[in-house]
């Protein structure tokens, strides 16, 4: 049965990256046979349901596309890699906690023992392939694991990044801006190149297809995040200075936007941003330099880091003083504890660090979202009295305080005025992301905060 596909592939790890991935190129290449792996069971058994493992916009449909076709999700790690011709290594490599580097370095424990058991269960050649975001010069600490091996086998180790944003996934994979492949410039190192070149060649334009040695495929994908985060903190940067200026933040992102050379896209002020890979990879980048002794370079990024949780802190500062100073015994409704929209993923989200100062306040802190409330659990589970209701109105209901942590485009869409109608007196909304219509609101009776603008207050009822 398995003789009728030209190649196949094992990817190791079936997470945010992983999954969808894997998925699109089985869509994409039914002559290619792709297995899934991890050692949770219950990602697994959920990538094998109908019920998928995370939340993503036309995920099902891609997955039920090809699942049992060219596309399988198991737990039999090694089975995979023995008949694997290509595969890609796409598990977590997330912020060393411990040792040397805690804190910046990329802990690459769950990579290297990957890599350890791809030369145990290994009979033949292949190409293994970097999916995961990995410090620069990863790749050479992987040829020697791997062709330290005493069976003469050589692997060809290649670095793909994966350049595509939750809640995006499927979209950003069907029509990536690029595709970036590393390789040594050996021949062999070429060969392989040009077989993952091909793969992804099935849907791909080639002008897309990104070739470079490896070292700057690895250290690009840092250098994106880098620089995307670094917008981020840019225009929050000058969100403030906006609030002490009366000049609108939005009203700037459009102006310097429309300059090509800026561009237009990640301008949008908000709480900060969060996810699992921006802080990760830039805090990645400032160790990488360090370790070099660029003390000035590491610095400049360290501050992209700095910035993002001085926005959070005086967001929730801002609630705090626009509360008379306290907001003990008060309830507070966060709606959205995703880090962005479309995705149920909370992890480094805003919302959290939120939630978690308003808790230590004594607020009571009431949490809504329409995909991310079992993270959410998850995440707080430290903190008692903290109320779950995915319902907005009944989250909102008896609160003195709203606001607006994910941009959910239902969120901008609910009956305000019955909202408001519910909750005590003065009623203060914070828009975190900046996407209701300010006006409106506070014509309805809110005292309506705003990041980068001036609030719009009733004065009688208004502190700041
Ligand atoms: P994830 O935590 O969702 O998934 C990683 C998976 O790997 C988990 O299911 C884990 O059980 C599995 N795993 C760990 N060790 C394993 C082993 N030895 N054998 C088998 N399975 C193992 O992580 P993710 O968000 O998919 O990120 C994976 C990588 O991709 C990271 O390096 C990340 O920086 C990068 N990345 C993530 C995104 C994103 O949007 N999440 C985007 C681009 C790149
Ligand atoms: C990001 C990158 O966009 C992807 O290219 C990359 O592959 C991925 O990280 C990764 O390596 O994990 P992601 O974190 O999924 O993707 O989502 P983004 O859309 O980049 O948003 C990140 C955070 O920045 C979110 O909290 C978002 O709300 C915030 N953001 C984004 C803003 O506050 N303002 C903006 O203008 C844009």
């Amino acid at each position: 049965m398995s003789q009728q596909f030209a190649t196949k592939i094992l990817c190791i790890g079936a997470g945010y990256v992983g999954g969808p991935t894997m998925a699109v190129i089985a869509q994409k290449c039914p002559n290619v046979k792709v297995t899934v792996v991890d050692i949770n069971k219950a990602r697994i058994d959920a990538w094998n349901s109908e019920e998928m493992p995370i939340y993503e916009p036309g995920l099902y449909e891609v997955v039920k596309e090809a699942r049992g076709r060219n596309l399988f999700f198991s737990t039999e790690i090694s089975a995979g890699i023995a008949e694997a011709d290509i595969i890609f290594v796409s598990v977590n490599t997330p912020t060393k906690q411990y040792g040397v580097g805690a804190g910046k370095a990329s802990d690459l424990q769950y990579w290297e023992k990957t890599a350890r058991q791809i030369v145990e269960a290994s009979s033949q050649n292949k190409i293994i392939v970097e999916k995961s975001t990995l410090p620069v010069r990863t790749a050479e600490a992987m040829e020697r694991v791997l062709n330290a091996n005493e069976k003469g086998l050589h692997f060809e180790v290649l670095s793909n990044p994966e350049f595509l944003a939750e809640g995006t996934a499927i979209s950003d994979l069907h029509n990536p801006d690029r595709v970036l492949i590393g390789s040594m410039e050996t021949e062999s190192g070429q060969a392989a190149r040009q077989k993952l070149v091909d793969i992804f060649a099935n849907w791909v334009p080639r002008e897309k297809i990104i070739t470079s040695n490896v070292w700057s495929a690895e250290l690009s994908k840092l250098v994106a995040n880098a620089f995307l985060a670094q917008r981020v903190s840019s225009i929050n940067a000058i969100s403030e200075l906006c609030e002490k200026t009366y000049a609108d933040v939005q009203e700037i992102s459009r102006a310097i936007g429309a300059d090509t050379r800026i561009g237009a896209k990640f301008l949008n002020s908000s709480v900060g941003f969060g996810g699992s890979c921006f802080k990760k990879d830039v805090l990645n980048l400032v160790y990488i330099a360090e370790s070099n002794g660029l003390n000035e370079v590491a610095e400049y990024w360290e501050w992209v880091i700095k910035m993002n949780d001085h926005q959070t802190n005086r967001f929730v500062r801002n609630m705090i003083r626009a509360s008379f100073n306290t907001v003990a015994g008060k309830r507070i409704a966060l709606l959205g504890f995703a880090f962005k929209k479309d995705t149920g993923d909370t992890r480094e989200t805003p919302a959290f660090y939120v939630a978690k100062q308003l808790h230590e306040e004594q607020a009571e802190v009431v949490i809504s979202d329409p995909q991310a409330i079992g993270n959410a659990k998850i995440d707080l589970k430290d903190f008692d009295g903290i109320v779950y209701e995915i319902d907005p109105y009944a989250a909102t209901k008896g609160a003195s305080s709203v606001a607006i942590l994910t941009e959910w485009d239902l969120y901008k869409t609910l009956d305000y005025e019955k909202i408001y109608k519910n909750m005590v007196k003065p009623a203060m909304i914070f828009d975190g992301r900046n996407i209701l219509d300010h006006q409106k609101l506070y014509e309805i009776g809110f005292n309506v905060y705003r990041i980068g603008k001036t609030p719009l207050l009733h004065s009688e009822t208004a502190l700041i």
